[in-house]
């Protein structure tokens, strides 16, 4: 059975009369103030920051093996060169190569024609230094505590609680041209008048080492980051050579991880997969789900599983999670897409298991949570479930419940569903180890003025195809939290409700928050030493965790880990003012700064467990 959101209990407001008739007493008032003390040499003033320092990790801890060397050895596809590619190369003329330096060549040429691609003065990979104690001195006291949750304070984390913060090769790393990399759908924000290009970003393709020694000096155990899939295979099919100063690279970070007792989470793909898959309909524009990035592409599956092979032969053995796809509605493009992305990741989690790879594998749901406008109202419940449905469903049914596509999926998209047979059903299900969710926020959900079914069955419609509307004000007036720079409002109950929606939806046996964060409105206009204190931030992670808390130890939800979205200020698809970082990056000096909210973000975990 389905969960259905139940009617919230009814506030009933019980207005005061403003003028009272009686005077005010005060007859209850029997505190008795303190004497005076002589004058005010005997007051003493007392610090309120604290040269608490943030604890780092210890670096010697013991390393697991997660997929045995033999396996690491047979996976790999025969026959795959290795070789590297140079952008120095401009009048390359080895067009006999279909994979030579004169295709590669051709890549950027015909993408990106006439474009001066700006690099930052560093271009070999820096070595960390030490992360001075000065940086991690601890913040003032926040003066607030998200504590209509009186139980939370004593509630603990469990002890295997996978706490880690989070980026993608797309927003941080910049080079985008250097080593090896042909273009990636992300690269066509760089056309767009307006919008900021990902040149530069954080440059953290030559900064790895330093970021990854700042995360461990704030004592985060787990990075989540994702692997750009044109740096590993620059003609990106199925049989496409092996770029080795890709490999190297990231050989180098996930190492520099374990060095620094970092344990490594890896998306395998995180919105910029490769122009090649676009390469001949030579647009990325919005399809009618979300951003086409190629999924449709008939070569998209083999593809996929290719280079996932390529990336578990290379680092399987120090990787306990990986992620295959991040947020594939956001992705997708259509449902063919979609179906594509079920297909590729299927085979990925199978190939995984098959090789005896030890760690857990999962695709990232998207984020959002549906609720309806009016919980009474059964239209707008109605709504909310389609809504969840186009968000979840597509992926979730199949993969948690072994059901075909939701059917207020297939019966809209009519021409390019298909029925999902009962061999493939059983094949899809069961093929995640966790139920990964990036619940950043709530948003309410209502029919279209014309009706779900009128909406439903015309392409036209502005809201086809989920044909659901959707709102940040509630029906009394209010608006559904606090607000941010971007659609993130901060919906701390709203979460804890979502947690409950899938439990019971898709009944995982495990729920991992894979990002959650919160832009901080006009961050980027106020002053550095403004920026780092950035409490609304520091608001959002202690009411999301308190909340995580109560839905562990309350409503018996078996979440098993919080990674936070961002690691750093970063490139966010065409700007950089949307601030989701916990750290501050001058984009002249390419400086990291740690805001108040990486502090309280490991604080809290440190003061429930952990
Ligand atoms: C303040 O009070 C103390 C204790 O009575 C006294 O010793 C001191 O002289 C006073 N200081 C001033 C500035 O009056
Ligand atoms: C690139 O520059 C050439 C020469 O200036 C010009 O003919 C061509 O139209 C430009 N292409 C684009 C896509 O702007
Ligand atoms: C699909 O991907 C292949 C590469 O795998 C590419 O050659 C082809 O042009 C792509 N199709 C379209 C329509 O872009
Ligand atoms: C992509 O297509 C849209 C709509 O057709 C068009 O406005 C845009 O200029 C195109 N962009 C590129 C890079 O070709
Ligand atoms: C299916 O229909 C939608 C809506 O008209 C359209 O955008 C899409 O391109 C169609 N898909 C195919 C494969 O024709
Ligand atoms: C969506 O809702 C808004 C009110 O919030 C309304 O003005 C608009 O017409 C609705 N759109 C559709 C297509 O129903
Ligand atoms: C959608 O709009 C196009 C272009 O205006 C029109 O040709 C087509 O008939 C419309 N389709 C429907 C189902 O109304
Ligand atoms: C970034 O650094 C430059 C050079 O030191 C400085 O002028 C600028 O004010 C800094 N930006 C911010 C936001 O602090």
């Amino acid at each position: 059975m389905r969960f259905e959101i139940g009617p919230v209990a009814a506030i009933v407001a019980v207005c005061a009369p403003l003028v009272s008739a009686a005077p005010p007493v005060h007859a209850d008032h029997v505190v008795k103030p303190r004497a005076h003390k002589p004058n005010r040499s005997s007051y003493s003033f007392s610090s309120m920051t604290s040269t608490r320092y943030a604890t780092p990790l210890p670096t010697s801890s013991p390393v697991t093996t997660y997929m045995p060397a033999a396996s690491m050895k047979a996976i790999m596809p025969s026959g795959v060169k290795t070789t590297t590619w140079n952008k120095n190369e401009a009048s390359a003329s080895d067009w006999d190569n279909p994979y030579g330096q004169a295709e590669w060549n051709r890549r950027w040429a015909t993408f990106m024609p006439n474009v001066s691609i700006s690099t930052f003065s560093v271009t070999t990979t820096v070595q960390a230094t030490p992360v001075p104690s000065s940086s991690l001195v601890m913040p003032p006291p926040a003066g607030f505590s998200y504590s209509d949750a009186p139980n939370a304070k004593d509630y603990t984390f469990p002890k295997d609680f996978i706490v880690g913060v989070a980026s993608s090769a797309g927003q941080i790393e910049g080079a985008i041209q250097d080593e090896g990399r042909t273009p990636s759908v992300l690269d066509y924000f760089n056309f767009n008048a307006g919008q900021a290009p990902d040149y530069i970003t954080d440059w953290n393709y030559y900064f790895y080492k330093q970021d990854i020694a700042r995360i461990a000096a704030m004592g985060v155990p787990y990075y989540s980051f994702s692997i750009s899939w044109t740096r590993i295979l620059p003609f990106a099919g199925a049989g496409t050579p092996v770029n080795k100063e890709g490999i190297d690279h990231y050989n180098d970070l996930i190492n520099t991880c374990l060095e620094y007792g970092v344990k490594p989470m890896v998306t395998i793909v995180h919105a910029d997969e490769p122009y090649e898959f676009v390469m001949d309909g030579g647009n990325v524009t919005r399809s009618y789900l979300s951003t086409n990035s190629g999924a449709a592409n008939g070569t998209f599956v083999d593809s996929f599983v290719y280079y996932s092979r390529i990336l578990f032969a290379e680092f399987g053995d120090r990787v306990p999670i990986w992620i295959t796809i991040n947020e594939p509605y956001y992705e997708s493009g259509n449902l063919e897409g979609m179906y594509n992305f079920l297909e590729a990741h299927t085979q990925v989690y199978d190939l995984y298991k098959s090789m005896g790879g030890k760690g857990m594998v999962s695709y990232k749901n998207a984020d959002n949570f549906g609720v309806p406008l009016d919980p009474n109202n059964q239209e707008d419940v109605k709504a909310t479930n389609r809504y969840q449905d186009y968000l979840l469903g597509i992926m979730s049914n199949p993969t948690w419940l072994g059901k075909d596509v939701p059917e207020s999926v297939t019966s809209t998209c009519t021409n390019e569903s298909r029925a999902l047979s009962p061999e493939t059903l059983a094949r899809y299900k069961g093929k995640s180890d966790f139920y990964a969710v990036d619940p950043y926020t709530a948003t309410f959900v209502f029919p279209p003025d014309d009706g779900i079914d009128a909406c439903a069955k015309d392409p036209n419609h502005s809201l086809w195809p989920n044909c659901v509307n959707t709102t940040s004000i509630s029906s009394n007036g209010w608006e559904i939290g606090f607000y941010s720079n971007s659609y993130p409002y901060l919906t701390p109950k709203y979460f804890r409700a979502f947690m409950n929606y899938i439990w019971d939806t898709y009944q995982p046996q495990a729920i991992m928050v894979s990002e959650f964060g919160f832009p901080v409105f006009a961050e980027a206009e106020a002053e550095l030493a403004s920026q780092l204190n950035d409490l609304p931030r520091s608001l959002y992670y202690e009411a999301f965790l308190t909340e995580i808390l109560n839905c562990i130890h309350e409503d018996g939800i078996n979440i098993i880990g919080a990674i936070g979205w961002s690691m750093l200020d970063n490139w966010e698809f065409g700007s950089f003012d949307e601030h989701y970082g916990m750290q501050v990056v001058n984009q002249t000096t390419q400086e990291r700064y740690f805001k108040r909210s990486f502090f309280d973000f490991v604080d809290f975990f440190h003061s429930h467990g952990l």
